[in-house]
């Protein structure tokens, strides 16, 4: 049988059986019609069954779909490369390819802490955001703090977690700075850890400090990246030495991602001893397919006004729940592609996502947090009535 994500299996509601998807309805067995608000985990931004993304990955399984990159290179993954270039700021032009975003998270991590290996200056600690989550790998665990059952993974002697205030920040840079390899964050919007939003000028102060520090920079944008916090890439506004990009890199057709370096760190492993090279390589790493809907996607991205369409988002979603109010509200939230109404107590939520359905809505709130990531094709009827179903929830009870 199909052993289900972050689910007890022994409770959980039978799922639904998606038939058929396109644009952003997911069509069910017993035909319902669906607006998807998470866009698969915040990855299908073009929406689903998109005819050119289709033929860009039919296209390329008539040519191959895979060949491994030891050794080897192919079209697709030197354009995506030069691509990715182009596009981030700065000197972050050397990509590494795997194909999850926490795999994305472990290469970074292990290129900061090699980093300073090579140098002969080894340093292990590495500080990440209070209710941050950067995955499900064992060190993505380990530096997250995204308040759910992985806790019993989190922490450690190696690991400093500071607040999103910039007070903090000093004071952890103060007490940690020269012992901390790296300093990672899911910049300006958290996600998993509680939809929780903050200030560009943290990460102007954090810049700052890992200068000052010599402490390498990380951005887990495997969220936010391709524009949902409605910049295209945070990056563009604070540059980060090392970035993680994943879920909509290929459009949330295929799973990929990629860990783009600055030349500081790259030139940290390049030289003529062996032993300073960088030692990982999945086997799936800059999959033909992968990067040829990575193409595509950016495309799309690129030529449809995307950054538009997310500004959109927002002010349809900050008009429409600016009259939401209720007691049992706490916080509502919205930036970029993404609102989210944070309840005081979990219970508030217990039911929605079938209330929901029959509206014609998934929805899958966790723990205090009912939010929306929907594709940035949604069309403002469409928001509308997501946001129409979240007040019918609130009016009912
Ligand atoms: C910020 C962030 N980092 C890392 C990950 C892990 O990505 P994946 O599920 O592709 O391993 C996620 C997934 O939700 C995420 O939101």
């Amino acid at each position: 049988m199909i052993w289900f994500p972050y689910t007890q299996m022994k409770t959980m509601k039978e799922p639904l059986t998606v038939v058929d998807a396109k644009g952003v309805y997911l069509y069910t067995e017993d035909n319902h019609k669906l607006i998807d608000t998470t866009a698969s985990w915040w990855s299908k931004i073009h929406g689903y069954n998109n005819p050119h993304m289709n033929k860009a990955i039919i296209d390329q399984v008539n040519k191959f779909s895979h060949v491994m990159l030891g050794g080897i290179k192919h079209k697709p993954v030197m354009e995506l490369s030069k691509k990715l270039e182009s596009m981030l700021p700065g000197t972050l032009n050397n990509t590494f390819f795997s194909d999850s975003g926490s795999v994305a998270v472990e290469i970074a991590i292990k290129m900061a802490i090699q980093f300073f290996i090579n140098k002969k200056k080894p340093r292990n600690k590495i500080m990440s955001l209070k209710n941050s989550y950067h995955g499900d790998t064992f060190k993505a665990m380990e530096i997250g703090d995204d308040g759910d059952y992985h806790n019993i993974f989190s922490g450690g002697q190696n690991t400093v977690l500071t607040d999103t205030t910039i007070e903090d920040l000093e004071i952890n840079f103060k007490n940690h700075g020269d012992s901390l390899a790296a300093f990672i964050v899911e910049p300006l919007l958290q996600g998993a850890g509680g939809m929780k939003v903050y200030d560009v000028s943290f990460l102007k102060r954090a810049r700052e400090l890992c200068d000052e520090y010599e402490v390498i920079f990380i951005y887990d944008e495997i969220a936010t990246g391709f524009g949902r916090t409605g910049n295209r890439f945070v990056s563009d506004l604070v540059e980060p030495d090392i970035v993680c990009l994943g879920k909509a890199l290929t459009g949330g057709y295929l799973g990929h991602a990629v860990t783009v370096a600055n030349d500081k760190v790259f030139e940290g492993f390049y030289g003529d001893d062996q032993d300073l090279a960088f030692m990982h390589g999945p086997t799936f790493m800059a999959n033909a397919l992968t990067c040829a809907a990575a193409l595509k996607s950016i495309e799309l991205f690129e030529q449809n006004d995307y950054l538009g369409k997310i500004k959109n988002i927002q002010t349809i979603a900050k008009r429409e729940l600016s009259d939401l109010c209720d007691d049992r509200i706490a916080d509502i939230r919205i930036l970029g592609g993404m609102f989210c109404i944070e309840v005081k107590e979990e219970d508030t939520l217990k039911g929605f996502s079938e209330f929901a359905y029959e509206k014609e809505v998934y929805s899958r709130p966790f723990l205090k947090y009912l939010y929306a990531t929907p594709p940035y094709i949604i069309t403002e009827d469409e928001l509308v009535h997501i946001i129409n179903v979240y007040k019918e929830w609130f009016s009912k009870k």
